[in-house]
């Protein structure tokens, strides 16, 4: 099933979500409604609050499905160790239309749990290692915006609140 993506503005966009304690079928459905609601944007990476569920689960695939074996579904992550930096350009399907360069870490380790509760460890560089410290901001109510300088911001907003008024967004 493919959710509504919350869009720039809509508070729970802000708020620090809740670490995941029951591994459930509640949770493998969610999994697989933000992998569909990914897919269909098409996006890189979801983060569960962006579908209205304050909860620490993301699901990440830098291909965007354009090939096999490289969706990555992570609960409670963490990432747990970071090297070099990246300054790349990047958006958000919360924020759509809109990207802006901001700094991340060249290399992560991420910890966290598969959707049965067990330990995982994933490595990232590159895109991915943006795309996992993208969706954990997400998971802290931090947006990519949140990374750019003022005056860059203060462009976007303005923008987003015309579009808003316009009834566009
Ligand atoms: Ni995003």
């Amino acid at each position: 099933m493919i959710l509504p993506i919350l869009k720039y503005g809509n508070p729970l966009l802000q708020k620090v979500c809740e670490p995941v304690t029951v591994f459930d079928k509640a949770l493998e459905a969610l999994a697989k409604n933000m992998v569909e609601t990914m897919y269909a944007a098409p996006g890189v990476g979801l983060a569960a609050p962006q579908v209205s569920v304050l909860k620490r689960l993301i699901v990440v695939d830098v291909t965007a499905g354009e090939k096999p074996g490289q969706l990555i579904r992570l609960v409670n992550p963490e990432i747990i160790n970071q090297e070099g930096e990246q300054y790349e350009e990047e958006g958000c399907l919360s924020i759509p239309n809109f990207t802006g360069k901001v700094r991340r870490p060249y290399r992560v380790i991420v910890s966290g749990k598969d959707l049965q509760g067990r330990e995982k460890i994933v490595e990232g560089e590159g895109l991915l290692a943006r795309v996992f410290a993208h969706e954990v901001d997400h998971l802290n109510g931090v947006l990519f915006i949140d990374h750019l300088g003022a005056i860059k911001r203060d462009i976007i907003k303005r923008k987003i609140r015309k579009k808003v008024r316009a009834g566009e967004w």
